[in-house]
């Protein structure tokens, strides 16, 4: 039930700060140790690389995913679009494992590579949303989102979830490796901060809509452009606006537009740059003054830190290696309102369905 709320997706943006505190506390003890299943931690520990696979807004979160399994636990990491799986198959080592990322648990495409994973007898992991789905059911272990259900098409909080359960994973497997900076990465502590500042951003809400109005309305195309982590999220943040506002949005990497795609950028070309990371903010403001200067309106969505006075959003301090759980909150609000603000029925887009069980 929506309640008072005119659509689903307004609902579980609104429910994520409470996602992540529950997260916290099912799965990370006050001490620092983690409520992760030993046999699961030590499959992943003597694992020689780690795979992720899955679709959509999932393979988003496992783009995040990668860099907390490489920088927690060490391991090489690769993450794999499902349905190309079986076509760009990753040469394998003597002991991969494999995670699944599913909200719903029932992609075909992700489910068709377990079957094969299965085949050869490798261990994995699906991180899911819904108990005893067919990816929960067919995988060596299971790891729950419980974001509650998620009725909207366009996955909000499944995506944060997913991004937490992986971090919560990592630090497990990170320290049982006795890996220095996962133990030291407080992610209990971490992932409170991370829900005070997802409700901070939700309670400014309304100057998103109006930037959603004022930027992307009226628009026929715009662009999301971010370095490393930014990078990723600028495809989810596109994913978002494409799927229920159908303005044609791309996910670029900043430094890489100049190499052709900045011949798109017109006089008031909506560009969002997504700056969270200390390295990598200076060179993504330059791009952006790049597109600037090719008349593009701009939008920044900055880490605290990194903000200077004319920043469009400005998103609260939290760990770098995090801060796609609030760097992406702005972006779902942009999609969400401009869906709205063109008269569209934002829980169900055209040519969507929520759970795609073909391949
Ligand atoms: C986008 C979206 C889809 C799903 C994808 C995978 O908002 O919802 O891209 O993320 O179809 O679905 P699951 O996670 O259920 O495997």
């Amino acid at each position: 039930d929506k309640g008072t709320y005119p659509y689903y997706m307004l609902k579980e943006i609104d429910e994520q700060p409470n996602v992540m505190r529950k997260l916290a506390q099912m799965y990370l003890q006050e001490s620092g140790k983690t409520n992760v299943e030993p046999e699961l931690v030590a499959a992943i520990k003597e694992a020689d690389r780690i795979h992720i696979v899955g679709a959509g807004t999932s393979y988003h979160a496992g783009l995040v995913g990668r860099k907390l399994f490489e920088k927690l636990t060490h391991t090489p990491t690769e993450v794999h679009v499902a349905s190309e799986f079986a076509y760009e198959k990753p040469l394998l080592g003597e002991k991969p494992f494999f995670i699944f990322l599913s909200q719903s648990g029932e992609t075909a495409d992700s489910r068709e590579v377990l079957v094969n994973v299965n085949a050869e007898n490798y261990k994995s992991l699906t991180i899911t949303n819904v108990q005893n789905s067919t990816l929960s059911r067919e995988a060596t272990f299971t790891m729950l989102l419980n974001a509650g259900p998620e009725i909207s098409v366009a996955s909000t909080k499944a995506y944060t979830a997913q991004i937490a359960v992986e971090a919560i994973l990592a630090k497990a497997v990170g320290m049982a490796k006795e890996q220095v900076i996962a133990e030291e990465f407080d992610l209990r502590q971490q992932l409170g901060l991370v829900a005070t500042g997802m409700q901070a951003i939700i309670d400014e809400k309304e100057e998103i809509e109006d930037l959603a109005k004022e930027y992307f309305v009226d628009a026929s195309r715009a662009f999301y452009i971010g370095r490393g982590i930014d990078h990723t999220v600028s495809l989810e943040a596109a994913l978002k606006l494409k799927e229920i506002s159908y303005v044609q949005a791309e996910g670029f990497a900043a430094g890489e537009l100049k190499h052709g795609t900045i011949a798109l950028i017109e006089e008031g070309t909506p560009v969002v740059g997504i700056i969270t990371q200390d390295n990598t903010a200076s060179l993504t403001r330059s791009n952006l003054q790049e597109t600037l200067s090719r008349g593009a309106k701009i939008i920044t969505i900055v880490r605290q830190a990194l903000a200077k006075d004319d920043d469009t959003i400005v998103i609260p301090d939290v760990d770098e290696m995090i801060t796609p759980l609030l760097s992406v909150i702005p972006a779902q609000l942009l999609a969400y309102y401009t869906s709205l603000n063109k008269g569209l029925d934002v829980d169900r887009p055209r040519n969507l369905a929520k759970s795609v069980t073909v391949e």
